[in-house]
């Protein structure tokens, strides 16, 4: 009985600090230490439309994208929207079981395929234009995640709706898309068993 006590009570404890981690990228895996680095503005957390008119405006758009870049504040924003930290913990705007935060966003860009780093920053994973074999548009986001892991499918749906409110609100074209997640299979610095699950096209509409 008193063991069994202490047993849940070890495994109750576990569980407390795992969901009290601050956000320690324990999900990234080693990227070149030479590789390029982009800053980003800091994001402006600001204005945009009120949040009922953006539901009012959700949609996917498929075609008419110009592949305009973003401008960086642009980028920024929709990053942080996405999958920004947005608490002096370290949590962040989606949520994720026991905060494990085990989702890294990507994004391809006219430039080659970075990956965003939560202060604000992004890092070159890949080089060269890879939007056209990934569905277009001014960019590309790649939600990568633990493919086997059951709560995988319901993070980075939440990153893709928090990204898709953000383009209503700020006017931008974007829809998801599972059929080109595969496009980039083995070329990105994932931790063993993680993959793109999903990919959402986001752009200025012409
Ligand atoms: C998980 C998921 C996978 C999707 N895969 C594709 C796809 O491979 N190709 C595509 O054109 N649209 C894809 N879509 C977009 C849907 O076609 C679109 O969301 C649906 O038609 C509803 O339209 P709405 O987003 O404007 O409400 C996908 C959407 C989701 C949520």
């Amino acid at each position: 009985m008193i063991r069994n006590i202490r047993r849940n009570l070890a495994l109750f404890l576990s569980l407390a600090s795992l969901a009290l981690l601050p956000a320690a990228p324990v999900n990234a895996a080693p990227v070149d230490a030479g590789a390029p680095r982009m800053e980003l503005p800091a994001p402006d957390k600001t204005g945009g439309m009120p949040l009922m008119q953006a539901f009012a405006q959700r949609h996917s758009t498929k075609k008419g994208y110009s592949g305009a870049p973003l401008p960086a504040q642009q980028l920024s924003d929709l990053l942080w929207a996405t999958w920004g930290v947005n608490r002096e913990d370290g949590r962040r705007t989606a949520p994720s079981a026991l905060n494990r935060q085990e989702v890294q966003v990507f994004v391809a860009l006219e430039n080659g395929v970075w990956r965003y780093e939560t202060a604000h920053a992004l890092v070159k994973v890949l080089d060269g234009d890879w939007r056209s074999k990934l569905g277009g548009g001014s960019l590309v986001l790649l939600f990568a995640a633990p493919a086997a892991n059951k709560w995988s499918g319901m993070h980075v749906g939440s990153l893709y709706q928090n990204a898709g409110l953000f383009c209503a609100s700020a006017g931008l074209g974007n829809y998801v898309h599972a059929s080109n997640a595969s496009a980039l299979d083995g070329k990105l610095p994932l931790p063993d068993g993680w993959s793109v699950l999903i990919a959402q096209t986001v752009g200025i509409v012409q």
